[in-house]
């Protein structure tokens, strides 16, 4: 980053640039493909470890339609499961549910009072003598591939076979590692619904290139415009911007530099930005942003959440006050921009092409990887 100060303001670059039609972003049968090949068949984080830290401690991962009840059990594993009871298929967990319906030795159903253990296994039914046994001996809670990596949850919505981790992350496990997301406590999430496209959410996380234009009034001040170190791990990515302040480091030894501060932004394929900082030597976070398809190829709903380690809460919220993502301006700025941009694809008649720049390296990393999953030419 520094070498990009010291030679006048460059920036990393992809070899060429690379022009999408508007109907790779509208076109429906497009966006199904991505949403099973992406979102169903392909692993997603579902949470954190330390979501779920104790036995009996269970969230709900929604996405595409589908309800997972994620929990973990008396063995400390973490165990997936469809969020549907054996009996007439309530939803066990509720996404609205409050922390009492989150912790517990049973999964209990709020319709008729099935209960299950952590395994899944029907461990109570109420007005037993309803049913016949051997229809009982075959309830049981139906399991969804899942797996637990170096502090993030994984699952897979669709097929039986167990999920493949090292075969999605391949070389960027490691460098994921060295987040430490393991020790990390949630301290705030929220969601933001907007009507775009999910692919064009993500664009807007993946190059600085509009820092000083559309933030020039946010985090315009903080960073250097179109400059940006991109490191390509396959489908997954880091890029890492430029901050104003390591200007000061230009003529000073590398050998007297602070040490490298643990910080970028972190793209896990096909849908998960992690934005990771120091506030001091050993106190971290991360904000965290996954971005899904919504019910048509113009909605999409962004989660976010921060994670920490090594700090407080209180310490946290004092530092960066009660900062809501989905309500900052940074937020704000690019998703007006991203509902604008919808829009003009979604015109009958029209059909510009989107161009990506050479300096937007992780926007064209980012399209090329769905493009060879999803198979579809443009
Ligand atoms: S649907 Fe769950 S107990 Fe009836
Ligand atoms: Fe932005």
């Amino acid at each position: 980053m520094v070498a990009h100060i010291a030679a006048g303001g460059t920036t990393d670059f992809a070899p060429t640039v690379l022009r999408l039609p508007a109907h790779y972003y509208t076109d429906p049968a497009h966006w199904a493909a991505e949403r099973q090949a992406l979102f169903e068949e392909r692993p997603l984080i579902a949470c954190l470890s330390q979501d779920i830290p104790l036995p009996g401690d269970r969230t709900v991962f929604e996405v595409a339609g589908h309800s997972v009840l994620i929990l973990r059990d008396d063995d400390g594993q973490v165990r997936a499961f469809r969020n549907r009871c054996a009996h007439r298929s309530a939803q066990l967990v509720r996404s609205g549910d409050g922390p009492r319906a989150r912790r517990g030795r049973r999964v209990v159903c709020p319709f008729h009072g099935w209960s299950y253990d952590l395994s899944g296994r029907l461990a109570n039914v109420p007005g037993r003598a309803g049913f016949d046994p051997q229809t009982l001996e075959h309830c049981r809670l139906s399991p969804v591939a899942v797996a637990e990596s170096d502090g993030l949850v994984f699952v897979r919505l669709r097929g039986d076979e167990p999920l493949d981790l090292a075969g999605h992350l391949r070389g960027f496990a490691p460098v994921l590692a060295t987040l430490e997301l393991a020790e990390m406590v949630p301290v705030q999430t929220s969601r933001l619904d907007a009507r775009t496209n999910w692919k064009i959410a993500i664009d807007t996380y993946a190059e600085s290139y509009h820092f000083g234009v559309l933030h020039a009034r946010s985090i315009g001040d903080a960073y250097i415009s179109d400059m940006a170190a991109f490191d390509d791990h396959g489908a997954h990515w880091i890029l890492t911007f430029a901050e104003r302040a390591l200007a000061d480091l230009l003529g000073t030894p590398e050998e007297e530099w602070p040490a490298a501060r643990h910080a970028g932004t972190y793209f896990i394929f096909p849908n998960t930005v992690l934005v990771a900082g120091d506030i001091g030597p050993s106190e971290r976070f991360v904000r965290m942003f996954r971005i899904f398809p919504g019910e048509t190829p113009g909605e999409m709903v962004c989660l976010f959440s921060v994670h920490i380690a090594g700090l407080s809460a209180e310490h946290y919220h004092a530092r960066f006050g009660a900062i809501d993502d989905s309500k900052s301006d940074v937020t704000l700025e690019d998703y007006d921009v991203a509902e604008g941009i919808w829009s003009n694809l979604a015109i009958d008649g029209e059909k510009p092409d989107l161009i990506v720049g050479r300096n937007e390296p992780a926007v064209q990393a980012f399209h090329r990887a769905i493009l060879d999953v999803v198979g579809l030419p443009v």
